[in-house]
């Protein structure tokens, strides 16, 4: 089956010289829940630019539900894939909190009670309605980042690519994450996360791409979080709860855990005996 997503051989090299990709090919299917991870300067950021547009190949394919994006249809491509940037100060410049998350519902055209319902509905998932008549750039950082995430929602894209969400973000802001975006997958929306955060991805994704050095190093399951060798080549770390269980699976011979629920039957069983 063909991928919403597919990537074939991409490579991208930015104007001072740096080539940021180096022959990334990658295939995601539709409801996938995916996190990118990788060290510093891997490439995730460049890789997520191609996904809506705003970076086109210079060499290589980039195709969304089977439709490859080149100059004359990047401006349809960004209604079906959603970009949450990595900084928020590149994505939210409207004076007011509300005008930004309905720039891009008024661009696509809705009428004016379908915008405020969106952006109603996408401020308060992100616990930001009551900053509506606020300027974005006198909010907190993580606060940015909640209305740039609106402004994404609001435009309800199949494909949400969201660039270091919970970067940032406090706890809560965190787990509500975690939730909205659960919310809209069980929609029926595919979701890419690039991240740091090795126990959010364990917990939350279906899939795993680490990329390295402008290149694919493993595409698979969360089993992926506890290779040692892969981990180490990625600059990456066991998720804590793989660490804290760690010895006794090998004493046990049970399954490392990568999350806390696997971890939780595993104290269960030894309980028990
Ligand atoms: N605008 C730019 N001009 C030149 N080089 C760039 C630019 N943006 C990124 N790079 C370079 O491209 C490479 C990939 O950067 P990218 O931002 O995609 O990495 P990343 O995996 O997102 O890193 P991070 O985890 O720090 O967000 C790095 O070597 C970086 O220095
Ligand atoms: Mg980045």
């Amino acid at each position: 089956m063909a991928g919403c997503l597919e990537i074939e051989n991409l490579y991208f090299k930015y104007h001072d010289g740096t080539l940021a990709l180096k022959g990334v090919s990658l295939s995601i299917e539709k409801g996938e829940k995916v996190a990118i991870l990788g060290p510093n300067g891997a490439g995730k950021s460049t890789l997520l630019l191609h996904l809506n547009g705003i970076h086109l190949p210079q060499q290589g394919v980039v195709r969304v539900n089977g439709v490859e994006i080149n100059s004359s249809n990047e401006h349809q491509v960004r209604s079906k894939v959603g970009l949450v940037f990595q900084d928020p100060d590149d994505q939210v410049f409207a004076p007011t909190v509300w005008d930004d998350v309905a720039f891009g519902p008024l661009n696509m055209g809705l009428q004016r009670q379908e915008v405020e319902k969106r952006v109603a509905d996408a401020l308060q998932a992100v616990g930001m309605w009551e900053y509506r008549h606020r300027a974005p750039h006198h909010l907190s950082y993580g606060q940015k980042k909640r209305v740039a995430i609106a402004g994404v929602l609001a435009m309800d894209p199949q494909i949400i690519v969201l660039d270091e969400p919970s970067a940032f973000l406090d706890p809560v802001g965190q787990s509500n994450l975690v939730g909205i975006l659960d919310d809209l997958n069980k929609e029926g929306k595919t979701i890419l996360i690039a991240t740091h955060d090795v126990d959010m991805a364990a917990e939350w994704a279906t899939s795993i791409i680490v990329i390295k050095d402008g290149r694919v190093l493993a595409q698979g399951g969360t089993e992926l979080l506890v290779q040692q060798d892969l981990v180490e080549a990625a600059g990456l770390r066991f998720p804590l709860v793989s660490q804290v269980f760690r010895e006794t699976a090998v004493k046990y011979d049970l399954p490392l855990p990568c999350t806390v629920e696997e971890g939780k039957k595993i104290l269960l069983k030894l309980t028990r005996h």
